[in-house]
């Protein structure tokens, strides 16, 4: 079988590593569920997993996942993915397991294995499949964080690409699975008015904010590994800008897509530590999992250069953090202030200059602000936005769609190789050296000093969900 239709060639099984843990009973089960209601899955699932279940248990686990997601059931569809459930109970480290998988899969062709496991565990379950010989002809789908930082991602990258092939390993950003993220691609790329402005010599500065108004919940532990640095920046936000920045693709296809993007990582500026702002909400510490010391922040501000021709000295602002005001994710493209004033009312007197606002969630919407003159003799007037607006009610999650694509060995929609280790590249020299984080009060905008970053650009804009989904 030649390359082209290897990648296209639909997986014969599921198999899912960590099958009784968090991530398959938040997000991965109810996303199979969704395929199967829209008979999209139809090949055996086998669970893998440490934990002694009997094929009840899992029945029972997978049923309170489906049901702790949907407020109605659809039990012919939820019948339907028991029957497709098979597993196997055994330690990763022990050659056994894989051998009992191998057993379980029998003649199945290209499965898809699914690592829903710490990143601890990667290296034992890939080297696991690749001795068994479970790994000819399939595809790995991995969780993020894809590493901690440079050196661990490099190290995965090298254990992944010793037994799979680049274009078999999905590494899932659920971001890039999301409409309204898409629609950034679409948005620029699909209309002719955009170009000529989308450059340093209109926009003056780019912010995008990632907030939630909740805390860390059950993920203590995991948080102060990670960070929000290294929770969603890195990769969520990172992507987001690589989207809004990127040349043109050369070519119709996702390639050329892949290839313009990682060149935005390339190109942008690593971080130094007066470019960050760490904040920690009061009472992170008290969270289950968390050290009573922790400085890991669960705040983080930062501002970012591209530097390439098109973005030369256009900071980019990236915020994210727990427990802020708000959920809601939102960018928004300052456009620079007329040439000259010739209205007493004028920006940067009046607000802001013209902008582009894109909101990703909880609503998808865009709107282009423009300042329009009220009626009367003088020359006053007031920013407006051109509103646009769509959204389909029954829209896929990104986690059916991600998850959809990868069993089809459909790589799109998932972070390369050398993109993810570019984009560690830029966060590396701050992930260790930093000032310390700024404590913030649950429910504000996180701590006051974030503010300095943005001081002559306006300052922060917060997403204001206000009545109206707006
Ligand atoms: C995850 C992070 O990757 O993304 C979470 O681990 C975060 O901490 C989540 O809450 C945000 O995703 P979404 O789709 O809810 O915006």
């Amino acid at each position: 079988m030649n390359e082209a239709n290897k990648r296209t060639t639909p997986a014969g099984a599921l198999v899912i590593f960590g099958a009784t843990g968090d991530l398959a009973h938040k997000m991965i089960f109810p996303a199979l569920y969704a395929m199967v209601k829209h008979g999209n899955l139809n090949v055996p699932v086998v669970g893998v997993a440490s934990s002694k279940y009997n094929m009840l248990q899992l029945h029972q686990r997978v049923t309170d996942s489906i049901k702790q997601n949907n407020k109605i059931i659809d039990q012919t569809a939820l019948d339907h993915l028991l029957s497709l459930l098979q597993y196997v109970g055994g330690d990763y480290r022990d050659p056994g397991t894989f051998k009992s998988l191998k057993q379980t899969l029998g003649n199945i062709k290209h499965p898809a294995h699914y690592l829903a496991i710490p990143p601890g565990l990667f290296a034992t379950v890939i080297s696991g499949l690749g001795a068994a010989g479970l790994a000819e002809e399939a595809r790995v789908i991995v969780e993020k964080p894809f590493g901690r930082d440079l050196a661990s991602a490099r190290e995965l990258n090298r254990i992944a690409l010793s037994t799979f092939p680049e274009d078999s390993i999905f590494r899932i950003d659920h971001y890039l699975g999301k409409e309204a993220i898409m629609n950034i691609l679409y948005f620029r790329f699909a209309n002719s008015f955009l170009e000529p402005i989308w450059n340093r010599n209109y926009i003056a500065s780019v912010q995008i904010t990632l907030s939630e108004n909740f805390g860390v919940k059950n993920r203590g532990a995991f948080y102060e590994s990670a960070g929000c640095l290294r929770d969603v920046i890195q990769n969520h936000l990172f992507q987001i800008v690589a989207l809004l920045a990127m040349e043109p693709p050369a070519y119709q296809g996702f390639g050329a897509v892949h290839m313009e993007k990682a060149k935005i990582f390339q190109a942008m500026r690593a971080l130094n530590p007066s470019d960050i702002v760490r904040g920690q909400y009061i009472g992170y510490r008290n969270e289950n999992g968390v050290s009573l010391n922790s400085d890991v922040e669960t705040f983080c501000a930062l501002r970012l250069f591209i530097d390439s021709w098109r973005w030369e000295g256009v900071p980019w602002f990236l915020r994210s953090g727990k427990f802020l005001a708000e959920t809601a994710a939102e960018i928004l493209v300052q456009l620079k202030n007329p040439p000259q004033r010739l209205f007493d009312d004028s920006t940067p007197v009046n607000g802001r200059a013209n902008y582009l606002r894109f909101r990703l969630s909880p609503n998808a919407a865009l709107a282009l602000a423009a300042r329009v003159k009220r009626a009367g003799k003088e020359f006053i007037g007031d920013q407006r936005e051109l509103f646009m607006q769509d959204e389909q009610p029954e829209e896929e999650a990104p986690y059916e769609r991600l998850l959809g694509d990868a069993m089809c060995g459909d790589g799109a929609l998932f972070t390369r190789e050398d993109a993810v280790e570019a984009a560690w590249a830029v966060v590396d020299p701050v992930l260790e050296i930093h000032d310390q984080a700024y404590l913030y009060k649950p429910g504000s905008w996180g701590p006051c000093q974030s503010e300095a970053l943005v001081i002559d650009h306006g300052g922060w804009h917060n997403p204001n969900l206000g009545k109206t989904k707006k």
